[in-house]
């Protein structure tokens, strides 16, 4: 009888899981730009849309029992972003990858946290449960909407922020940033705006707002003391800009001297340019999990500031195939 062959016990452990990075369509200079932090090429893939509006995700290397991870951002159109994501895990999954973990720098249905009104979907809930189906073993993201966004996902999750990258900005463009005064736009955000706050050793002020509209918002008192300070206005995101116009407005109302504007996503949607473009700002920055084209920077009468995160993505990535731990960039 002839004994199977078994290669040594050395050469089974010398095997690891390559690291492989790959992309949708959604933030390729954001991807490119964390492999090129981490040194490896963007991994190979295609996708086409048929007439039909059909997707097909095509792979073109092998990623049999490779470390997976694919970076794609919900942003317009979100969607095809979703879909083309979950396309990519699946393929990824029947193609014999060995884990798969989605990169996910902005997760744009964290904004449906809950039921807040009759007859509608939890949808933040919903596409966590789809990408999950679909094959995800980890996710990793930035700068959820809500925290407790991330329980909807039974995965691993690893939630990155931003806040020192936004704390640096802002040290950077004023010498005398202990000075200002943070300013939160709604209570949503009081607890991040406190932390760069203490980052910055500045004061904290906050605005007590309703929404009224996906694109009005409606500003009830601003909480706190911004009169000759220079203030540096923190927030998860931008979309329509109407939050950010009216807390601006009630800023100089009460007599604040330089207004900042630093944000984790800047996606500028609908008249987000144009209201930026005539804003009573200096600067309104965003990290680049959404890609900002140059015709939105050109649009903003020269007030646009794009932050780079690859950095810290990469590191993220780094750590999680190492096996390393990833907690020191939480915070
Ligand atoms: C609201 O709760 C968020 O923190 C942002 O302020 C909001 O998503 C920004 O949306 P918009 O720019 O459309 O006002």
């Amino acid at each position: 009888m002839s004994v199977p062959h078994r290669p040594p016990t050395n050469l089974l452990q010398s095997r690891r899981s390559p690291l492989l990075v790959f992309a949708g369509q959604s933030n390729r200079p954001l991807a490119q730009a964390i492999c090129d932090n981490l040194g490896v090429p963007l991994g190979r893939s295609e996708t086409v849309k048929f007439t039909n509006d059909n997707l097909i995700v095509h792979y073109e290397q092998s990623l049999r029992e490779g470390d997976v991870f694919i970076v794609q951002t919900f942003s317009t159109p979100v969607s095809d972003a979703i879909m083309e994501l979950m396309l990519m895990i699946d393929a990824a999954k029947s193609a014999s990858a060995g884990r798969v973990t989605a990169v996910i720098p902005y997760y744009s249905y964290a904004r449906s946290d809950k039921k807040d009104s009759p007859r509608i979907s939890i949808a933040g809930r919903l596409v966590a449960d789809l990408l999950q189906e679909a094959g995800a073993d980890r996710i990793l993201t930035m700068t959820l909407h809500a925290p407790q966004v991330h329980g909807f996902f039974k995965v691993p999750v690893d939630h990155l922020s931003a806040d020192v990258v936004l704390s640096e900005h802002f040290k950077k463009s004023v010498t005398d940033s202990h000075d200002g005064v943070v300013l939160a736009p709604d209570a949503g955000s009081i607890k991040r705006a406190s932390q760069i706050a203490r980052r910055l050793d500045s004061g904290l002020a906050m605005i007590d707002k309703e929404r009224l509209s996906d694109t009005e918002v409606r500003p009830r008192a601003l909480i706190g003391d911004v009169r000759d300070k220079t203030v540096f206005i923190v927030d998860d995101e931008i979309s329509t800009a109407g939050s950010l116009v009216e807390t601006v407005n009630i800023a100089r109302e009460m007599g604040a001297k330089d207004v900042y504007v630093a944000v984790t996503h800047g996606v500028y949607t609908g008249p987000a340019i144009q209201r930026i473009a005539g804003l009573d700002v200096t600067q309104v920055a965003s990290c680049n999990t959404v890609h900002v084209p140059e015709s939105k920077i050109e649009g903003a009468n020269g007030r646009l500031a794009v932050l780079d995160v690859a950095p810290l993505f990469a590191n993220a990535i780094r750590n999680i195939h190492t096996g390393d731990s990833v907690s020191t960039l939480f915070s």
